[in-house]
């Protein structure tokens, strides 16, 4: 499998999983998602990989967001199906192996949605993160109504989400939405020596211990999913998502109306 918009490599019984596409600051295009789910297949099933670090390329964007461009275009009807089947959040949050976000930059959106369905996040100093979709008419699409309160509680999850506000990793480790901050520089040698540990350990106490604490959360997250789902496309329909979208594809400011 050679895929177009993902780099693989695998060290030490460690897989990186990259994002390419730093020019789009790495965004979630269907490609990606499509991908990314192919990529977890394999890494599922190759017995020589016991840890998979998800990240991006490049040093400005971990991942930043939902390809904002497919949305413009898009009926609700259409965002529905793409938002059915089998998606790379839920992928990674039941994946039988331990998973780290190594977050290099934007974890926004969708790529905050990413890092939030890991199992552990690892934040260069730098990064910023947040769930910004609010400011485009929308709102968390990927997971993250559910997941970030059920992470920092409610409180700080509406905070998030409700002024769609960016916040840096030393914050983000304040709140817990990250577990370790590192330089910069230190980033990815620190996450391989945290992977590195786990690696070591016994690959089912990781399965069976990653089993149950998922099912701390399970019966109400798949409703509470699937309401989010209902309320994303919702959202969909309204004219303040076509004007966010268009501002944002314009590069000036929305003109909300609420409607
Ligand atoms: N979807 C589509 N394209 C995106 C994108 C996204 N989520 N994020 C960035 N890009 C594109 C930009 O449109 C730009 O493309 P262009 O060069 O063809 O104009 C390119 O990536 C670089 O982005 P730019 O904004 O110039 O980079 P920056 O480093 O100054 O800012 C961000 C980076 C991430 C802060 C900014 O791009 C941004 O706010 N992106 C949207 C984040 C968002 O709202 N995500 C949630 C989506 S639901």
């Amino acid at each position: 499998m050679s895929p177009e918009t993902l780099r693989v490599d695998t060290e030490d019984r460690i897989a990186t999983v990259r994002v390419n596409r730093p020019e789009k600051r790495n965004a979630l295009n269907a490609t990606v998602r499509r991908e990314l789910v192919e990529v977890l297949d394999a890494l599922r099933d190759d017995n020589g990989v016991r840890v998979v670090v998800i990240t991006g390329e490049g040093d400005r964007a971990f991942i930043a967001g939902a390809d904002i461009s497919e949305f413009a275009e898009r009926s609700p009807l259409e965002q529905r199906q793409a938002m059915s089947g089998r998606r790379p959040f839920e992928e990674i949050a039941t994946f039988d192996k331990p998973t780290i976000a190594m977050i290099n930059g934007y974890a926004l959106g969708g790529g905050c949605e990413i890092a939030l369905a890991c199992d552990l996040r690892v934040a260069a100093r730098s990064a910023r993160l947040g769930q910004p979709e609010i400011r485009l008419g929308l709102l968390p699409g990927g997971g993250g109504t559910q997941r970030l309160p059920r992470l920092v509680g409610p409180g700080r999850a509406l905070r998030l989400i409700l002024t769609g506000e960016l916040i840096d990793a030393t914050e983000a480790e304040r709140i817990g939405l990250v577990d370790w901050v590192v330089e910069d520089a230190e980033l990815r040698s620190r996450t391989m020596e945290i992977a590195r540990g786990i690696a070591a350990l016994s690959p089912i106490a990781l399965a069976l211990a990653k089993s149950a604490v998922r099912a701390a959360f399970e019966a109400p997250l798949s409703a509470g999913l699937a309401h989010e789902r209902d309320l994303f496309v919702a959202a969909f329909a309204s004219e303040d998502r076509i004007e966010g979208v268009r501002a944002f594809l314009e590069k000036r400011e929305p003109r909300f109306t609420g409607r």
